[in-house]
């Protein structure tokens, strides 16, 4: 019988992980897909490989954990910045978040 509870305890553990990585984990493509589409429409105002920024702030500075906030932004625009959502596809935007995420290494 106590074997069954590890059993059980095993299996639900294991379900809880799998969702935590569903919600969380950025696939290596995505990544690379959004340092592509980044260096092309991101770059001249967020600085190469977003360090040194032309003009544009620093994307050092935006919270990593407001994934709302920067699909967002990004999507209709902030003050300045143009909004992305005519030009970019929403699987786009979340290549770019995930290299955001991921950062330059
Ligand atoms: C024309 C220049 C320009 C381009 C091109 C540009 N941005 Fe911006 N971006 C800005 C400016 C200016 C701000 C600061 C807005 C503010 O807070 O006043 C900003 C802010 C941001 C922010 C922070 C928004 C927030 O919630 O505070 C993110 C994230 C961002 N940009 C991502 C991107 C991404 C991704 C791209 C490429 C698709 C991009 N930007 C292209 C000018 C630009």
């Amino acid at each position: 019988m106590k074997n069954f509870f590890y059993l059980g305890l095993a299996l639900w553990c294991a379900s809880v992980a799998a969702q935590n990585v569903g919600e969380t984990a950025v696939a290596p493509q995505q990544i690379k897909a959004g340092a592509e589409i980044y260096a092309i429409h991101c770059a001249t105002c967020h600085g190469n490989r977003m360090k040194n920024p032309e003009w544009a702030i620093d994307l050092a500075t935006i919270p990593k954990n407001d994934r709302q906030r920067f699909i967002q932004s990004v999507t209709s625009g902030k003050n300045n910045m143009p909004p992305w959502g005519d030009v970019l596809k929403p699987d786009e935007i979340v290549a770019l978040w995930a290299y955001f995420l991921a950062g330059e290494k």
